[in-house]
Formats: C-alpha cells, sequence, structure tokens
C-alpha cells in the first residue's frame, strides 16, 4: 500500500483497516519493515511514507548487467546452493543467479551454518569457466576481491580480502564465499560460486570469527540492488579475464587488499596446523607463508591470528 501511495503518505487507520490489522499490529509492522532496511517516515497526524526500499530488487534489470542470464528470485529458500546445484545438473547455462531473501539452511564452508535472515544478500551464480580444475579456488578469491571493492567505493571503508575467500572490514567478517563444482580431472562440467553479504541484516552474534553486517557498521542501509549490479558487472569482467590471464593478473590487487599481511597467523589446512607470518599471495592465488621451515605456499585452508598479534 505505502508503495501503491507513490511517496505520499497513507494513514495508519487506512493502512489498519485495508489489512484487517489493528494500528498497533500497523506500527510493529512498519518497526519491522525499517529493521529490513525500509526507510519510512512516520507522523502522528499524516501517517505513513515509503521513502526508499532498499530491499525491492528490479530483477529485470540485473540482465545487463549479470552475465546475460535471468535472476531467479525466491523470498525463501534452504539454500541457493542447492537449488542452484539442482539446476546446473539440469544444463542450466553459465550466468544462471539463484536469489533468496533469507535462507533457512544456509550454508558456510567446512560445513558451517550461515545465518541468512532477511536483509542481507544471499545468492549463487553457476559458472561453467573454461579453465581446470586447480584454478577454481582463485577464481573464488577474484570474486571476494572484486566484493571488496565494491564495498569500498559504497562504504568507504577499508574492505579487505582475508584469504582464502572472505571479505573484511575492520577485523570483522562482512561477506563469506563458498564454492562448489563439479569436474574431471583436467575439466569444469559447473561451479557454484555462493555469496553471503551482510548488508541490511542484524550483525550475526557470537560467530567466529566476529561478523558484522554494513548497516550496522554505518548505521544506515544499503540498496542490496545496487551493490549486486555493481557485483555482477565487475565480475563479469573478472572472469573473462581471469580466463584469459589467469590469476596473475589480479595478484597485485590482491595483494594490496589483502587483511593480516606481514601478521603472524595459524593455517589450517587439511594437512595440519601451520603458523608463519603473512608474506602474501602467488601467481596461483596461494597464501605464502613464512615458516620456522621457511617459505611455503597453501591452496587451501583458513588463517586465523596467532595468539599474540591479536592486535588490530
Ligand atoms: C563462508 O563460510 O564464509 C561462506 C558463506 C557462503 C554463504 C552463501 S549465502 C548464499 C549461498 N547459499 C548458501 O547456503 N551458502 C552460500
Amino acid at each position: 500500500m505505502l508503495r501503491n501511495a507513490r511517496g505520499r503518505y497513507v494513514s495508519g487507520s487506512r493502512l489498519a483497516a485495508g489489512l484487517c490489522l489493528t494500528r498497533a499490529a500497523i506500527h510493529k509492522q512498519v518497526v519491522r519493515l525499517r529493521e529490513w532496511g525500509y526507510d519510512i517516515t512516520g507522523t502522528n497526524r499524516k501517517g505513513y511514507r515509503l521513502e526508499n526500499s532498499p530491499q525491492a530488487l528490479d530483477t529485470d534489470r540485473f540482465r545487463a548487467a549479470s552475465l546475460g542470464r535471468p535472476i531467479c528470485h525466491f523470498p525463501s529458500l534452504g539454500s541457493t546452493q542447492d537449488e542452484l546445484k539442482e539446476r546446473a545438473l539440469a544444463g542450466a547455462p553459465q550466468g544462471t543467479l539463484v536469489l533468496a531473501d533469507e535462507q533457512t539452511s544456509g550454508r558456510g564452508r567446512m560445513g558451517r551454518r550461515w545465518l541468512s535472515p532477511r536483509g542481507g544478500l544471499w545468492f549463487s551464480l553457476l559458472l561453467r569457466p573454461a579453465i581446470p580444475p586447480a584454478q577454481v579456488p582463485a577464481l573464488a578469491l577474484v570474486a571476494a576481491l572484486d566484493w571488496a571493492m565494491v564495498l569500498r567505493r559504497a562504504t568507504g571503508l577499508p574492505a579487505c580480502v582475508k584469504w582464502p575467500n572472505d571479505v573484511w572490514i575492520d577485523n570483522r567478517k562482512v561477506a563469506g564465499i563458498l564454492t562448489e563444482m563439479s569436474s574431471e580431472m583436467d575439466r569444469v562440467h559447473w561451479v557454484v560460486l555462493g555469496v553471503g553479504v551482510n548488508i541490511n541484516n542484524p550483525s550475526p552474534r557470537g560467530m567466529t570469527p566476529p561478523a558484522a553486517s554494513l548497516r550496522e557498521m554505518t548505521g544506515k542501509p544499503f540498496y542490496r540492488q545496487a551493490l549486486l549490479e555493481d557485483w555482477l558487472k565487475r565480475f563479469a569482467g573478472s572472469l573473462r579475464r581471469y580466463q584469459r590471464d589467469g590469476f596473475s593478473a589480479f595478484r597485485r590487487d590482491c595483494e594490496e587488499c589483502l587483511s593480516m599481511k606481514g601478521r603472524t597467523v595459524v593455517c589450517e589446512t587439511a594437512q595440519g596446523t601451520v603458523a608463519g607470518r603473512v608474506e602474501g599471495i602467488d601467481g596461483e592465488g596461494r597464501l605464502l607463508l613464512r615458516t620456522a621451515a621457511g617459505l611455503r605456499r597453501f591452496g587451501e585452508g583458513a588463517i586465523r591470528l596467532k595468539k599474540g598479534d591479536e592486535r588490530a
């Protein structure tokens, strides 16, 4: 009703009558809408007016910015990864994107849960890249780098990439990427790149590492649509470049944007745990760690600051 009023006030009693609710219930819903990022002005005399809807996604507009495919937009899903994987198996083309306003069983890396209430950006993008399977992990690093750039521009804050593919601002995780793929030894069938960005949702509590939403960090809501469009545009270009030139074309930007550079970290891998100082990233997207046994390269794993090197 507020959107239909096109910028005019709608009184509380008209909303109440139109929706068969009490005025107190209308007020409660307006409070919830504001929490989700809607900008609604309310005055006792005139009622409510919708100023801005950061939640609104105009999925037709994405087509131009995305990899040329329509967006499949759901109000709620278990996980966009599962929905898109089914479509990938059924032959969906590169660029198919599944987005959900909320996920009830969002998944993170290493089997962790990913909280995905309304207000955040939760989506999965289907890629069928012409690269060997070993180059897929660094492509996710490029996706994270593009997100760091988009968030820097949107917030003015120093967003950085936390290897292997998180985006952090001020020591808090704002975005994470989960990559799943199907391949032969030397050929990729599909990659499902799952992206979660905490935007207008409340910051997830009690997470390790600590997480934060853009809204809580800056005190203002953001347009999910604009952020997604911006990223899709960048990433479409990055994907072409990556397929042509490999990770070395992104190495310098990635090192400049890398969090924990020069710090002593613990790297947990499937092979065990190693401590060392972060030296940078190599031309294939692997982490360079100066350890007691010399310089080592890690293609997978998770890092955290070593105790005693936790200063910001
Ligand atoms: C991480 O652990 O940092 C990766 C988080 C990835 C979350 C996204 S949200 C959209 C997509 N669907 C999921 O279930 N997970 C990914």
